[in-house]
């Protein structure tokens, strides 16, 4: 019983992380005491792909690294305080950043704007300065104006590389999956529903017709799993009631986009998952940030898929989609005064 439930433990753990090449990353993770942090450190150690594990926080990030570092796997831990962040993004090639407030029931992402714009604007300033070469995955939310806020504060400082500033949509990604999977029976492993657009409500575009499970989802069953998609979130809020929202299954999300990118990082080829980064596929509207497919490679983004055919259902979820993202990628662009 045991050996057959370690054997599925091991398989899954295995898809998250794969392995292919053998150089290795010194990784930071700002915000590494949180929700998300916590679970997303303990899943970064556990990637052979990750050598050295940098965490730091405002609070709590040394005993986060101490607990973390007791796990046998061989990558080095080391844990910063508040006043130790430059330290902490020594020689870091992937800065992860989750530092920030979630939503609690009745918030929209679009909420958190006035906390989160700020952290993160500080945080991109330090990554700029300390170590500029670095990629980094912002998961904090408002993703669709958190990342122009990176992608912004980097250009002030002569440092944006847009192959190298990543919003981090995959948890879209593995909730479309799994829910795909629920209604269908497939296996979710083999069944990847690539999701674009945005990372909030209507700027989450599903392409199900783009999968051959999806495709066959109709009427009422097809609008349902819509809604899920890009409302799941809320479902995690509701559920924790005031504690916050998704942590767990953002952690390895979050953990599974990494590696990805450390896959990428690597010279593996043929590495590609949606993600939200500076693109061209809208530019001409005036949306210069869009998530799409995207290949990683040694310098980061190597290529952005187009989206690919759309169904009649989907180019309205597009249309829904482009104007509030632009709105949003605005809003983070003024907040840095681009
Ligand atoms: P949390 O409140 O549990 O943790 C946030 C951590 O950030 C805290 O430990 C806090 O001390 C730290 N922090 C605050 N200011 C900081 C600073 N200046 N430097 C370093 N650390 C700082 O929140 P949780 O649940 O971990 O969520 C974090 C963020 O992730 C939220 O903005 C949330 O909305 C977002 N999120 C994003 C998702 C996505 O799909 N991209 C999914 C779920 C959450």
């Amino acid at each position: 019983m045991f050996a057959r439930s370690a054997a599925r433990a091991l398989k899954s753990q295995s898809r998250l992380f794969s392995s292919s090449a053998a150089r290795q990353t010194k990784v930071a993770v700002l915000g590494a005491g949180g929700g998300i942090g916590q679970p997303l450190s303990l899943l970064l150690k556990c990637d052979p792909l990750v050598s050295s594990l940098s965490l730091y926080d405002i609070r709590g990030a040394p005993g986060v690294a101490a607990d973390v570092s007791h796990i046998d796997s061989s990558g080095d831990v080391k844990g910063y305080a508040a006043d130790q962040l430059d330290a902490a993004l020594e020689g870091v090639k992937v800065v992860v950043i989750p530092a920030g407030v979630p939503r609690k029931p009745g918030m929209t992402r679009d909420d958190l704007f006035n906390t989160n714009a700020s952290i993160v604007r500080d945080l991109a300033t330090a990554v700029g300065r300390v170590s500029p070469e670095a990629h980094i995955l912002v998961i904090s939310n408002p993703v669709n104006s958190t990342v122009p806020i990176v992608a912004e504060t980097l250009a002030k400082a002569g440092v944006f590389d847009p192959k190298r500033v990543f919003g981090v949509t995959s948890l879209d990604v593995v909730r479309a999956t799994r829910f795909l999977a629920e209604v269908t029976g497939a296996d979710p492993a083999n069944t990847p529903v690539t999701v674009v657009g945005g990372h909030s409500g209507p700027t989450i575009v599903p392409l199900l017709s783009q999968s051959s499970y999806g495709k066959a989802i109709t009427g009422e069953s097809y609008e349902k799993i819509v809604h899920r998609i890009q409302y799941g979130g809320d479902e995690v809020v509701k559920a924790k009631d005031g504690a916050g929202s998704a942590t767990l299954s953002m952690a390895y999300a979050g953990a599974k986009f990494t590696n990805s990118l450390l896959r990428g990082l690597t010279g593996e080829k043929g590495v590609v998952t949606p993600t939200f980064v500076k693109s061209p596929l809208f530019a001409d509207q005036g949306i210069d940030f869009f998530s799409s497919n995207v290949e990683l490679g040694p310098n980061g983004v190597e290529k952005i898929h187009e989206i690919g055919p759309l169904s009649p259902e989907e180019e309205k979820l597009l249309a829904a989609c482009l104007p509030e993202l632009k709105k949003n990628i605005q809003k983070g662009k003024s907040f840095v005064g681009a």
